[in-house]
């Protein structure tokens, strides 16, 4: 991302929350739903054996000591006979129901991704939709998995967005991407403070000193991509030009970067409006972001509502950032990687739709600033070791994903020229709406809009641990 004339990158919150790396895959194996869904880079996230359609949440929360307690139901369908399955989950389950039976259940797995493993009283059946009810409870910021929590206290409440993962800190899940769900988060806390959530808002209701929010994000979402913010905001509401409605919500501690923080976020409807006549229609009910006041610095392209530490607007506005992560509601939300590895299919994007920005708005276009970027790491630079199209689960989030996966945009389009090139962002995003695709599905849409070989060049500016002869440009061969 650009700031003034230096470019800087957005990282999460926690910059060193990932999920533990390359650990064999449980025990247990395939046909039990016991292992994990089979991410190659994280081979203990997610779980086989079945598919949650929706999570319903009905939580209570306790700032001044951070306990969180409540009970999670899933809709889910299984895939195969359950005789036993796994939620990842990080807290303390006090039941758990299966169909309304009581099931017992136990923690499982070391180091990496802690397991909550149930054995329902009567298995699912193949092909059943099936409900599980977990009651539970914990302290979310101390809940530990051999990594960082991904749920932070803050001044008066909490904020939980983190990638690859935040999910299991507050809730059982089955934590990865491939398995999207709708949501319902409801949770009650003091009254004065707030709740922002994904999606819009049901319902608010205060009673003995307590106020419920209930948040519904009503379109298929990857579990990584919920978030919760607690505390004072301000809250306000808008629309874009086509009709979706926009929430903000700025915590009311945030001083002198509140200003920075609105002249950036609150242009959210704009960009909507003008990343939906690059990329298509937007993917989703609702729009917005929120500015918690919570340290540290990053931002989260979080469905619906991306979440952006106060941090990103302490030197001015920060317009870049909100393009973004609103970029990532197509490319990351909509269309998610199938696998982790497919990452440049989020962040080169997303650090694409940055330089569209540029170009539009006079400041430098694509492909000024994918020579820039090419030119600023010569050709020893650790830079162009990793290969944005398979990075490594340690190099998730590295620069090269960002920036050396946009110039590998910048250079299909100067390949395919503009109408070929924009037709292959909004048809991907046509073809796979609220799913998931590969890096190498990517690469076939390419050849089969274009009707072109194009493995050469994805496998020069994706594939190959080196620079590329040249920057991107117009006289690249055909
Ligand atoms: N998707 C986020 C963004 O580009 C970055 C997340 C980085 N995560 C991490 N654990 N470093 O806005
Ligand atoms: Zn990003």
């Amino acid at each position: 991302m650009l700031r003034s004339s230096a470019v800087r990158s957005a990282v999460a919150l926690t910059v060193a929350a990932c999920l533990g790396t390359a650990a064999p895959a449980s025990a247990t194996g395939p046909g039990t739903g016991t292992s994990g869904i089979g991410d190659p880079y994280y081979p203990d996230a997610g779980n086989p054996g079945y598919d949650v359609s929706h999570y319903d949440l009905r939580l209570t929360y306790r700032p001044e000591d951070d306990r969180l307690d409540g009970t999670a139901v899933l809709t889910a369908r299984s895939t195969q006979r359950l005789p036993r399955f796994t939620l990842d989950f990080l807290l303390d389950a006090q039941e758990v129901r299966v169909d309304g039976r009581k099931a017992a259940f136990t923690r499982t797995g070391t180091g990496g991704t802690r397991k909550l493993e149930v054995t329902p009283a009567v298995p699912p059946a193949a092909g059943r939709t099936f409900t599980v009810a977990v009651t539970y409870g914990g302290t979310p910021s101390e809940a530990k998995d051999g990594r960082p929590s991904a749920w932070h206290r803050t001044a008066d409440g909490a904020v939980v967005a983190d990638e690859p993962s935040s999910a299991p800190w507050w809730y059982p899940v089955n934590d990865h991407p491939r398995d999207k769900a709708t949501y319902d988060v409801s949770v009650s806390v003091p009254a004065g403070l707030q709740v922002v959530g994904n999606g819009l808002l049901v319902s608010q209701r205060t009673e003995g000193g307590r106020t419920r929010y209930h948040w519904r994000s009503a379109r298929p979402q990857a579990p990584y991509l919920t978030t919760l913010g607690i505390g004072r905001f301000d809250l306000t509401t808008g629309t874009t030009a086509g009709g979706i409605p926009v929430v903000t919500a700025y915590g009311k501690g945030l001083g002198d970067r509140r200003a920075a923080a609105t002249a950036s976020v609150g242009r959210t409807a704009e960009i909507i409006d003008w990343e939906s006549s690059l990329f298509g229609p937007y993917p989703f009910e609702a729009a917005g972001g929120f500015v918690p006041d919570a340290d540290g610095y990053g931002a989260l392209e979080t469905q619906t509502r991306p979440f952006y530490a106060p941090a990103m607007f302490a030197d001015g506005p920060f317009v870049d950032v909100v393009v973004h992560e609103l970029a990532h509601q197509w490319f990351g939300n909509s269309v998610s990687v199938e696998n982790w590895r497919d990452i440049w299919l989020s962040e080169g994007f997303a650090t694409y739709a940055q330089w569209l920005w540029s170009e539009k708005e006079g400041t430098g276009t694509a492909r000024e600033l994918a020579a820039h970027a090419y030119a600023k790491h010569p050709a020893d630079d650790p830079f162009w070791t990793v290969p944005p199209g398979d990075p490594g689960a340690e190099n998730q989030f590295h620069p090269a994903v960002y920036q050396r996966g946009a110039m590998a945009l910048q250079a299909l389009r100067e390949r395919l020229g503009d109408t070929a090139f924009f037709t292959v962002l909004r048809q991907w995003q046509t073809e796979r709406r609220h799913g998931n695709g590969t890096v190498q599905d990517f690469v076939r849409l390419t050849e089969r809009v274009s009707g072109r070989p194009l493995h050469d060049l994805f496998a020069t500016w994706l594939f190959t641990p080196a620079r590329p002869a040249a920057p991107p440009s117009p006289t690249a061969p055909a």
